[in-house]
């Protein structure tokens, strides 16, 4: 007989003091990217944007916003969040769209609303087909696999920008939809996309911009001085926008926009069942039950840093970017890609000298969470507010590290090193998938030795051992 599972439900419930110092005990392992160690995932400005946020979130804690009609408060925040968003990023009276719980859910959603568009509007194309570059984020990856579409990605450009000739190539009758970054995650390189826009007026297609990490940044760079291609619903070709409040918005995390030209393609957003036997049933967004606190904080947070204070944040990260960016290129071995557009970049070592992975694992051993990055083998950096202190710890050590990894070549196959060396560059993509589909597995897997939370705190992080087993079977594959 198989075995129960390791944990029981307490018989008795246990008192929220007990509770809560568990949590903080348990939690003072993690990651303290407060001290400014981390460069990715981060969004915070300050305690005082926080407590809001929290205070916001905690009034809507317990309505369930899956119907917009009975919480009409909640359902104006939301429209004003869209508006708001919406005249920021060139839209007019027409832009229309909704809130989501992030941005890989509004590029789902916009995927799955041009699919239903196709369906009405072009309805010889069976199999239909989207065109990006290949620098593109990894959740249209992921909707085109749960929607049954074809992602055609298209080679960049040196510099990481989209090629809009590599991109026209891969056009055929069955393409629905152009899709580019404003910018890019990776590298934070900005496509041009009035160019791409071109293409889509020249084969009548519609064009999604992913401005998940810049619709909330790029605004106040451009006016703040820096001179870009125009991005966003002011290229009449665009019809589509995701942009995510809980990045570079500043809102709590659950909060994203994806927003339409207009009606035309977004009412085929809206899922409509009319069998349902509790009665006619429709929704907006993925969710069923769906928290109202996320639009809340997200309304609020719009409303206490409004414009001026967004472009505060923006000038002090700017600043603070340039600064880094600046040191970075007079290192002699560091080159950074392309030309970045706002608070975010990545570099590589020229001829990779000495070896980048082995950079990084330097680094690591300092302390700095290090965003390792494959195709290119290189690393990401997003400069947030709390980065900003620690820019000359970081350059001072990541000198200390191309020194030590010159004097060290053999260094290159040792550690995460040579993990992350063997990942790039393994041919058979497949083996890899199936590996890290293993580590996930393992991951949210309960060992019967594991004890629970509440009586023995985890002391270190499991991917630590996870990434050990993945590095110990690639040395075997190879
Ligand atoms: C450009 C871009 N698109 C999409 C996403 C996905 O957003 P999320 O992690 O909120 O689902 C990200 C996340 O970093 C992003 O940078």
């Amino acid at each position: 007989m198989n075995k129960k599972p390791n944990y029981t439900l307490p018989e008795t419930g246990t008192s929220p003091e007990e509770i809560l110092a568990t949590m903080q005990a348990a939690k003072a392992n993690d990651t303290d990217w407060k001290t400014g160690k981390t460069w990715t995932l981060q969004y915070f400005i300050d305690a005082e944007h926080n407590e809001l946020l929290k205070a916001a979130y905690n009034l809507y804690f317990s309505e369930n916003y899956i119907n917009p009609f009975l919480f009409k408060s909640i359902l104006k925040m939301e429209k004003e969040v869209v508006n708001m968003t919406a005249n920021l990023l060139h839209g007019d009276e027409y832009t229309c769209g909704t809130m989501t719980s992030g941005g890989t859910e509004s590029i789902l959603l916009a995927l799955y609303t041009y699919r239903e568009w196709a369906r009405k509007h072009r309805p010889s194309v069976k199999k239909p087909e989207i065109v990006a570059p290949n620098t593109i984020h990894p959740a249209f990856d992921k909707a085109a696999h749960y929607f049954g579409l074809i992602l055609r990605k298209a080679a960049v450009q040196d510099n990481q920008e989209a090629d809009v000739q590599a991109m026209e190539r891969l056009i055929t009758k069955n393409t629905i939809l152009l899709a580019a970054s404003a910018p890019s995650f990776a590298h934070g390189i900005l496509d041009p996309i009035s160019a791409i826009g071109k293409l889509a007026e020249k084969y009548g297609l519609q064009f999604h911009v992913d401005a998940c990490v810049g619709g909330f940044m790029l605004p106040w760079v451009e006016r703040l001085g820096k001179n870009l291609t125009e991005w966003d619903f002011r290229v009449s070709a665009v019809s589509s926008i995701s942009c995510d409040l809980h990045k570079f918005g500043f809102a709590a995390k659950g909060a994203s926009l994806v927003l339409y030209r207009n009606s035309e393609v977004f009412e085929n957003q809206i899922y409509v069942n009319t069998e349902y036997s509790g009665g006619i049933f429709a929704t907006a967004t993925m969710f069923g039950t769906k928290p109202a606190g996320s639009v809340a904080a997200a309304w609020a947070g719009l409303l206490h840093l409004g414009e001026k204070g967004y472009l505060k944040n923006a000038r002090d990260m700017m600043a603070a970017f340039e600064q880094l960016h600046t040191e970075l290129m007079a290192i002699p071995e560091i080159q950074i890609i392309g030309n970045p557009c706002m608070n975010m970049l990545a570099f590589f070592t020229k001829n990779n000298r000495p070896d980048i992975y082995a950079v990084a694992d330097f680094m690591e051993e300092k302390g700095w969470i290090v965003d390792r990055q494959q195709q290119p083998p290189s690393i990401h950096l997003t400069v947030f507010p709390y980065n900003i202190p620690v820019i000359s710890d970081y350059l001072n050590d990541l000198n200390a590290a191309i020194t030590w990894a010159k004097a060290h070549p053999k260094a290159t196959g040792e550690g995460n090193a040579a993990l992350y060396g063997i990942m790039a560059r393994v041919p058979l993509r497949g083996m890899v998938r199936e590996n890290v589909r293993n580590v996930f597995l393992e991951a949210y897997s309960i060992k019967s030795s594991e004890k629970a939370l509440i009586t023995e705190p985890v002391a270190n992080p499991r991917w630590m051992g996870i990434l050990n087993r993945l590095l110990s079977w690639l040395r075997i594959g190879n």
